[in-house]
Formats: structure tokens, sequence, C-alpha cells
């Protein structure tokens, strides 16, 4: 038996539930998020092996990198050679992240087909992250998802602190949801909401997704949980019951915000396969061989997995 025959045989059947058949896409943001707050950052050869390895257990969108200032993101520096010496992975979504022009101008030279942009719904964290308001992170998105889409791009939108926002405090599902709403009017095909400093717990995921789903479609939208209290999954949970259908997970649970203090990794993707493919729900992603993919980028950093659905399976 193969080690990951043996993990197979090691997962729980699942149990019927009202979720049962209903698919989910994950967004693999370990090679960006992930690893842009790692203390050590692996070398673009390993970054790619791990994109590679990524694609491979069946995901069919990872975020690769981001072309922000390097001297503020050391980590993302080589988002360009990175890009450049991927394989051919035609059928799978690669986004990157874009702060400005210069970012989209980087993305577009190594024909990228797919950014991100971020914007955040409190003002304290704009100011850290991008060095600017939150009025005028919009004003200086405009040109550049206009531009994107003219390039024949798909933009992805990011909202930040949609729970609570490490230097202002709490977020009110009133303040987030016009900035998620003129994401989507300008284009974004998806907006993903982003619990920075995973402080939310699943009422306030409830209580945001109530407020969205007013005057924006579910389907539109995406769950991105830091899990600092590890309360990550029982959100994605919340999320899943309001009938989001997207959520960005971290391989290992690696990663944080380098302008989120204390702010742990993602939810790592092992954990969100467990528990959808225990609820029955389809990913199309081979978690026994995510698990593997784990393994090699936590020994490649000299750190454990996050993730405790890695650890257990890899015993
Ligand atoms: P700034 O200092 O206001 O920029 O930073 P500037 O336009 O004044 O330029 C300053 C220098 O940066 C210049 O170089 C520019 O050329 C250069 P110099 O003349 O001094 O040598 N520069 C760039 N270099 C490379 N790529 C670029 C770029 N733009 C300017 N795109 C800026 C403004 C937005 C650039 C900066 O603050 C920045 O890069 N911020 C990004 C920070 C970041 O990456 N944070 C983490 C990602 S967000 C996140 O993790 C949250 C998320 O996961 C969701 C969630 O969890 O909530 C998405
Ligand atoms: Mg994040």
């Amino acid at each position: 038996m193969t080690e990951t025959d043996a993990m197979a045989a090691a997962m729980i059947a699942p149990a019927p539930s009202a979720l049962t058949g209903d698919a989910v896409r994950l967004v693999e943001v370990g090679p960006r998020d992930g690893l842009q707050n790692e203390a050590r950052y692996p070398d673009t050869a390993t970054k790619v092996e791990l994109i590679t390895r990524l694609a491979a257990c069946g995901l069919s969108a990872i975020e690769v990198g981001a072309f922000v200032s390097p001297r503020r993101v050391p980590a993302m520096a080589d988002t360009a050679q990175v890009v450049r010496s991927l394989p051919s992975l035609s059928d799978i979504s690669l986004p990157v992240l874009v702060p400005n022009m210069t970012g989209l101008e980087q993305a577009l030279s190594v024909g990228c087909r797919e950014i991100a942009v971020f914007v955040s719904a409190s003002e304290g964290f704009s100011q850290r992250n991008i060095q600017c308001s939150v009025r005028e992170s919009l004003v200086r998105y405009q040109g550049v998802i206009e531009a994107a889409r003219t390039a024949g791009l798909r933009v992805r939108g990011y909202v930040s602190c949609v729970v609570r926002c490490p230097y202002d405090g709490d977020v009110a599902p009133s303040t987030v949801v016009p900035v998620v709403q003129w994401l989507l009017e300008q284009g974004c095909h998806e907006v993903s909401l982003g619990d920075t400093i995973g402080a939310a717990t699943p009422a306030h995921i409830r209580a945001l997704l109530q407020a969205c789903a007013t005057t924006l479609p579910v389907q539109a939208l995406a769950g991105h949980f830091h899990d600092t209290y590890g309360m990550a999954v029982a959100n994605v949970m919340a999320a899943l019951e309001a009938g989001v259908r997207v959520f960005d997970t971290s391989v290992a649970g690696l990663g944080g915000c380098p302008y989120a203090r204390g702010a742990t990794g993602n939810v790592a993707t092992e954990n969100v396969l467990y528990l959808l493919h225990g609820l029955g729900m389809k990913t199309g992603v081979d978690l026994p061989r995510l698990v593997q993919v784990g393994d090699f980028i936590s020994r490649a950093l000299g750190r454990d997995s996050a993730s405790a659905v890695g650890r257990a399976l890899m015993r």
C-alpha cells in the first residue's frame, strides 16, 4: 500500500448532510499569502515546484505571487521569475496580486491572465498596507481594473478586515458591503471576504453574509479566513451554510500578512478538504496528495505543518 493509499484509508467516510453533492472551488493562496509572511521564504525553484505539485492535486485556482513593492514584501520579489518558470498549466487559474498600474504592467509583461486587487474595509489597515485611504485606493484601482479588463484579464477582488482591523478595531457589515459592491460593479468576477487577522467567529460571518445577501449575489463571494484564533474552519462552515461555495486556503496553513501583526496563516487547505469531503461535498482535489505537498513545503521551510489534518494523516 502506498503512503497516499494509507492516508485515503485513514480518512472517515462522508456522512449524509444537506450539502452532500454540492461543488466547492478552492483558491490555493499558499504560494502568495502563505509565503509572503514566512520568516524564511523559499527560492524561486522551490516556489515553482510547490505550485506545480499543487496543480497536480487537482486545484483549479492557485494564487502564484504578487507584483507589489519588493521593499515592502521581499518574499514576493521574484514573482516575475516564478510566473516565467511555471510549466504550462493552461486549464488552471493563476492570479497574481496587483496594487497599482506598475503591478499591472509587470503582470502583463509576463503574460498573466488574471490579477487580484485588494482593498480594505478599514482605514487603518489600508494606510499601513498600501499607503493610502480606502477612497484613494478605489480611485487608483478604477483605472487598474479598467486597463486589466481591456487587456482581457480576469480580475478578482479582495476586501480585507471585513470583521476586525488590527488598527481600528471592529468593522461593521454596513462598512464592508459598499466596498464589495463597488468591486463587483467595476467588473470583478468574484470578491473574497478577508478576515485578515482571523478574529471572526461564525456569528460574525453569518451577520456579514446576511448583510451582503440583501444586495449582492452570494455566488460572487468567496471566504478568505485566517486562522489566528482557530475559528477558520468553523467560519468556513458558517459561510457554507450561507451559500458561499468558494474558499481561499493555504497548504499547510502557511502564512499571514506582513501588515497585520500577529495574524497567522490562512485556513489550511488540508483542514478545509477534510471538512468538505466529510460533508460529501465535491472539490476535485486529492487530499492525500495535497498532504504530501504540505509536507514538502513544511520541510523546505524547516517548520512543522500548521494543518492538524496534515499532521494527523502524515503520522
Ligand atoms: P508607495 O510607497 O506609496 O508607492 O507604496 P509609490 O508609488 O510611492 O512608490 C514607491 C516605490 O515603490 C517606487 O520605487 C516605486 O517604483 C515602487 P523607488 O522609486 O522608491 O525605487 N513601486 C513598485 N515596485 C514594484 N511593484 C509595484 C510597485 N509600485 C510602486 N507594484 C504600494 C504603495 C501599493 C506599492 C506598496 O504599499 C505595496 O506594494 N503594498 C503591498 C503590500 C502587500 O503586498 N501586502 C500584503 C498583501 S495584502 C494581504 O495579504 C491581504 C489579503 O490576503 C486579504 C486578507 O487577508 O484580508 C489579500
Ligand atoms: Mg490574506
